[in-house]
């Protein structure tokens, strides 16, 4: 099994074994990740849509295995703003770079980059839709603190209607028969598509607005309510302050329960849970630069 010039845009595009492998991968490049085996290559991370953990742990990624970085950060740099369509910048910076990384605020956008470029792409995000990459190095923080991925209980709270991270998210644990329990106001639940497919899928899941339900979960993943989302910003206001966990409701939680996040943080968990040894989401951002490693590795086709 190989992911040699495979694009990563949704994470279905590969299967439950080869998620597995980038694991198994990262997992590896965790004891070693200092290594020279991206010599002579060059990555372009193409930042249409802000990031700090996701652009800046590919850039650490490649460079860690001696590879190059070319790409933007700021649109307002590029010929986009001439008008360039992104079909075009990808044919181009396919000439220049070995794989290309693309962020986008339109969903669908790192597809049709796919459709464009001639080298591979993976999705470092596009709209409410996917974030594949993070979902990796969810899996594997979730692994690496639980020691299975099967069978877990999964709380997911705050925003679900808008947060690609969540939304993916679900989409990978339905393979690992995860039971849900989602905590957020009815504003923010998970849309019908999702809904419907947990149903096809025979998987159990709750929605609640209380978080005292987390008692019964192996871990509880926050998401940020994705005010740049949002269709209204008086709806945004309504409900930015109506999930807020705090350290006095980790009490009476599961002995391995974790807190993840994949960050950035606005409110959303209160400052006073980050001393808890039940916060785990600044390791879980450590945790990306592994994963990035393995998957870039993985799909340039050079074996750690
Ligand atoms: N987790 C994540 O995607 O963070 P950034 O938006 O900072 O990349």
């Amino acid at each position: 099994m190989s992911l040699g010039g495979k694009s990563l845009i949704s994470i279905n595009d590969y299967s439950k074994d080869e998620w597995l492998q980038v694991l198994d991968l990262a997992k590896k490049f965790e004891k070693s990740p200092n290594q020279n085996i991206l010599t002579g290559k060059v990555v372009a991370c193409l930042f249409f849509e802000p990031s700090t953990r996701t652009r800046l742990s590919f850039e650490t990624a490649v460079q860690r295995l001696g590879g190059s970085v070319i790409g933007f950060s700021d649109v307002n740099s590029t010929s986009g703003k001439k008008g360039e369509s992104l079909k075009d910048t990808v044919r181009v910076v396919s000439k220049y770079a070995d794989l290309i990384i693309i962020r986008h605020p339109l969903e669908g956008s790192a597809r049709l980059a796919s459709e464009y470029a001639s080298v591979p792409i993976i999705n470092a995000g596009d709209g409410t839709n996917q974030h594949p990459t993070q979902t990796l190095l969810d899996l594997y923080s979730i692994q690496k603190t639980q020691g299975t991925l099967t069978g877990l209980t999964v709380a997911l709270g705050g925003d679900l209607r808008y947060n690609r991270t969540a939304l993916t998210l679900i989409r990978a644990l339905v393979s690992f028969k995860t039971q849900f329990i989602f905590i957020s106001p009815a504003q923010l639940k998970i849309p019908d598509n999702l809904r419907y497919f947990l149903q096809k899928n025979k998987t159990l899941f709750e929605e609640t607005t209380k978080l005292d339900a987390i008692v019964n979960a192996d871990l509880l993943y926050v998401n940020r309510i994705k005010k740049e989302y949002f269709p209204d910003l008086l709806e945004y206001e309504r409900v930015k302050d109506k999930f807020i966990l705090t350290a006095s409701v980790l009490e009476g939680t599961k002995p391995n329960f974790k807190v993840l996040h994949a960050l950035p943080r606005i409110n959303e968990i209160s400052e006073d849970v980050d001393s808890n040894s039940q916060a785990y989401y600044f390791e879980q951002a450590y945790n990306g630069f592994l994963v990035r490693e393995s998957l870039i590795s993985s799909i340039l086709g050079i074996a750690s």
